[in-house]
């Protein structure tokens, strides 16, 4: 609340001379005039809307992170962490071997990460990925968006994913419900690799950011019917 005799007091003075003891005196009173202002508010019945509409905010606020992070669908995958080879995180059920980005295994200087992805994966034991890159896919995914989802039956295919959290899934008959996933950091840089005849899908579940990846694939593939199968996942 405005105070005449203080701002009297605080225009009379040079600017530069004295700003501190003007703040130190006024700021509690200010609090407190505050704080019994909101007391004598919240005791009038008008306030119960207010009350009202700032716990439907809080509400709203609460289920949305809620929804957002427990579809069980994305559940986090059980990853084995191999210190000696620097560690990287992997899964061998998604064939997947994920980084943090200033690990040294793909920041080998300052400058930043870098990566050969086919010896990545071919180091890091991940198998079934392509050997040679005969085509290659660079792209992004925006917040909430999906590529892949389909089963490529003329090539194998090694992915490099990074940027945002991101959902890698890859079809996997030997875990009961036919596939497995891994959750991508979005400072965690990830080598994928999906053998020929494999469905695999990339989510991006960031609320933000965009995902990138790079697709190396050994063999031309014609994305037509015969060649892949589209919309393999139907809850995705
Ligand atoms: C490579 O792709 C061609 C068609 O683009 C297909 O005829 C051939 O069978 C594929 N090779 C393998 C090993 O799948
Ligand atoms: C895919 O990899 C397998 C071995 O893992 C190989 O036999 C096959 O020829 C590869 N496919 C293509 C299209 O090169
Ligand atoms: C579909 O792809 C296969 C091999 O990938 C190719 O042999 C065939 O000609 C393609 N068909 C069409 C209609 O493009």
């Amino acid at each position: 609340m405005a105070n005449p005799r203080r701002t009297s007091y605080s225009l009379n003075q040079l600017p530069i001379s004295d700003p501190i003891p003007q703040f130190q005196s006024q700021t509690p009173q200010t609090a407190a005039t505050l704080l019994n202002s909101i007391k004598i508010f919240l005791k009038k019945p008008h306030a119960f809307p207010f009350l009202l509409s700032i716990f439907l905010l809080l509400t709203w606020v609460s289920l949305r992170f809620h929804r957002g992070y427990s579809n069980p669908s994305f559940r986090q995958s059980s990853y084995t962490v191999s210190e000696k080879d620097g560690g990287y995180v992997k899964d061998s059920n998604a064939n997947v071997v994920k980084f943090s980005s200033f690990s040294s295994p793909v920041m080998k200087d300052k400058r930043g990460w870098l990566i050969n992805p086919v010896s990545l994966a071919l180091d890091s034991d991940i198998p079934g990925g392509a050997v040679s890159c005969a085509s290659v896919h660079v792209g992004e995914i925006l917040p909430r968006s999906m590529r892949g989802n389909h089963r490529h039956h003329t090539c194998n295919e090694t992915f490099v994913i990074w940027g945002a959290k991101t959902v890698f899934r890859l079809e996997n008959n030997a875990v009961a419900r036919g596939y497995s996933e891994v959750t991508i950091g979005a400072d965690e840089v990830a080598v994928a690799a999906s053998p020929s005849g494999t469905a695999h899908a990339l989510v991006n579940i960031d609320s933000v950011r965009s995902t990138f990846f790079l697709g190396c694939q050994d063999n031309v593939t014609n994305y037509n019917v015969s060649a892949t199968d589209f919309n393999v996942w139907k809850d995705l």
